[in-house]
């Protein structure tokens, strides 16, 4: 209890799915939670769901595509938490086709919302972070990014990007105290109800996890508790996998 008293907290994509599994988390904890999604009223949600159980948060309406939209964001988040400790990466989207099929256009949109986005949002808080002497930056890439993806060559290419990009942050930033993280999970969330709804295809995917279920977003929020939190301070350039032993 209370491991993030006194730490303001950034999640991005806290609307939904994992990104709000950890925002209540890290609130329970103690945080002060920014809830940052493209949907407002998801975030909104999100933040009375805090409130409701007695932690503090606040939402944003905030594209992280948009480095004019995050810095405003993050000014406004400082303005109001007094500082940014930790930013949780989470706001993602799959844009599905097989490679032969796959236009320029949706490589481009996944690769601009999942690598291109945590590029802005990591850019929008580094000086602070470097004023601050110290920061967590925590982003989530996918077991895709390590095994490649059939249906999913945009996906895979922008969260192995996620993974350099982490692992730079860990090195250019280590001289600050921040470090750099990345969590790889599979969970249950919007993002693959499309494999929960076909059965031959949930029978397919499952046998490929070793532990043969999916884990609900709120069994990958006590890791990213553990990411935001003093506990991981010796950890730094890591991917931690949270994925039934997919990529074994
Ligand atoms: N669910 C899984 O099995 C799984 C597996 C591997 C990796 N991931 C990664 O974990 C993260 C969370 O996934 P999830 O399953 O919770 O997904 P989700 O679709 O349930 O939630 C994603 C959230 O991101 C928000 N978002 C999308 N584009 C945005 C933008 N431009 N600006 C701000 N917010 C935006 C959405 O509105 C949504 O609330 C993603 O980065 C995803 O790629 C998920």
């Amino acid at each position: 209890m209370n491991r993030l008293e006194n730490k303001t907290v950034v999640v991005t994509g806290g609307g939904r799915g994992i990104g709000r599994a950890g925002a209540v988390a890290m609130a329970a904890e103690g945080a002060t939670v920014a809830v940052l999604d493209l949907d407002v009223a998801a975030a909104e949600s999100v933040v009375a769901e805090i409130e409701d159980a007695g932690g503090k948060a606040r939402a944003w309406g905030t594209d992280i595509t948009s480095p004019e939209q995050v810095e405003s964001t993050v000014g406004e988040v400082i303005a109001w938490g007094g500082q940014v400790d930790v930013l949780v990466h989470s706001a993602g989207i799959v844009g599905p086709a097989m490679l032969k099929d796959m236009t320029l256009e949706s490589f481009e949109r996944v690769v601009k919302v999942n690598l291109t986005g945590t590029f802005v949002c990591l850019k929008a808080l580094i000086p602070h972070w470097i004023e601050l002497g110290h920061g967590k930056f925590v982003a989530l890439t996918s077991p895709a990014a390590k095994r490649g993806q059939v249906g999913g060559g945009n996906y895979a290419a922008a969260k192995a990007g996620v993974v350099a990009l982490v692992k730079t942050a860990a090195v250019e930033l280590a001289r600050h105290n921040v470090t750099a993280n990345a969590l790889l999970p599979i969970a249950a969330t919007e993002m693959s109800a499309n494999v929960r709804e076909n059965p031959k295809l949930e029978e397919k995917f499952l046998g490929m996890i070793p532990l043969r279920r999916w884990a609900g977003p709120e069994e990958i929020a006590p890791s990213l508790v553990f990411l935001a939190s003093s506990d991981s301070d010796y950890m730094t350039g890591s991917v931690l996998s949270v994925d039934g032993g997919r990529t074994i």
